[in-house]
């Protein structure tokens, strides 16, 4: 049981069938919900922490709280930085414990994205770290209409296979379609899996990670809703696109508003049923079994990562 950086369960999952969930985590009871599912999955794991998370919960707490995981479980977990924007963040993470960083200069030119991304994987691989960039801009609602804008921002194979040459990344985040949040299409669902076949056969040794993958299940919308939300015209990635996706080199797959989504329909009804109760642990024990009823799912239908460690 340790905190392991992601090359070894990248390299059994690259040319496979499944794919290594990448679960966001903020507080206690998600982390506790995710672990949970993983050790009753037998399935590797990798927790990340954003900018906001790192901020909300600080560092010093995740980090024991991730160690208190594996102290629990027995389980090997990837504590992993989720679009890291500068050299700084990556810096504090790597210096902090994390096995893994996300330097995300997507937004950047190519050059100054792989400049950056450089400095990022010198100083994290001197310090036995691993590093994941992106290179593409994940799509907007909008973007899935507009076929220009899709080859303007999606990644271009070519590109990656430079940008991986010349930057020594363990793994590239890909811009095929998808993008974060739960209003992800417009119309029907579309991600460019041939753009994937042929940036997967161009570099077939580089695990690739899709963000933006939650699936946004009508059901949890629906339960949000009912007690009270007001969540329209919400729409996810399909689950049999992240199972596609995990067959053309797609290693880890990053979801963080199926979580959310499953947290606030349990507190929300648990609250509405239950007026006059004011117990966190209330809600906090019900909204912790849909986290890892969820991550559970994910795991065995979706990722297909069941018994993978
Ligand atoms: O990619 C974004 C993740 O869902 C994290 O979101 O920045 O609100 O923590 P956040
Ligand atoms: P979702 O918003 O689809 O869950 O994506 C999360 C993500 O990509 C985190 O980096
Ligand atoms: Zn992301």
């Amino acid at each position: 049981m340790a905190l392991v950086t992601t090359k070894d369960m990248f390299a059994k999952a690259l040319n496979s069938d499944y794919a290594v969930g990448a679960f966001n985590v903020n507080n206690m009871e998600i982390i506790q919900g995710i672990v949970e599912a993983a050790q009753e999955e037998n399935a590797p794991l990798i927790l990340q922490v954003s900018a906001g998370a790192r901020k909300y919960a600080k560092p010093a707490y995740l980090v024991k709280l991730v160690e208190a995981a594996m102290l629990d479980t027995g389980l090997d977990i990837a504590l992993h930085l989720d679009h890291g924007e500068d050299f700084d963040i990556c810096k504090k993470c790597v210096d902090d414990g994390f096995s893994s960083v996300m330097i995300d200069g997507s937004k950047h030119p190519f050059e100054e994205n792989i400049r950056l991304t450089k400095e990022v994987v010198e100083y994290a691989h001197a310090h036995g770290v691993s590093v994941e960039a992106e290179l593409g801009k994940l799509a907007g609602v909008e973007d899935n209409i507009k076929v220009d804008s899709r080859n303007a921002t999606f990644t271009v194979p070519e590109e990656a296979a430079e940008f991986v040459a010349k930057t020594g990344v363990d793994s590239l985040a890909v811009a095929i379609g998808t993008s974060h949040g739960a209003y992800k299409f417009k119309g029907e669902p579309y991600l460019d899996f041939e753009r994937l076949q042929e940036i997967h056969k161009l570099i077939p040794d580089t695990p690739l990670v899709l963000h933006g993958a939650s699936t946004v299940l009508p059901e949890f919308v629906a339960k949000c809703n009912e007690y009270g939300g007001d969540i329209p015209g919400a729409q996810g990635v399909p689950e049999d696109m992240i199972r596609t996706a995990a067959k053309y080199g797609v290693c880890k797959v990053n979801i963080d508003t199926d979580l959310r989504l499953a947290m606030t329909a349990e507190i929300r009804k648990y609250l509405t049923e239950h007026p006059a109760d004011f117990d966190p642990r209330k809600y906090l024990g019900p909204a912790r079994d849909a986290i890892k009823r969820m991550v559970q799912h994910k795991i065995r239908n979706v990722l297909n990562a069941s018994g993978k460690r």
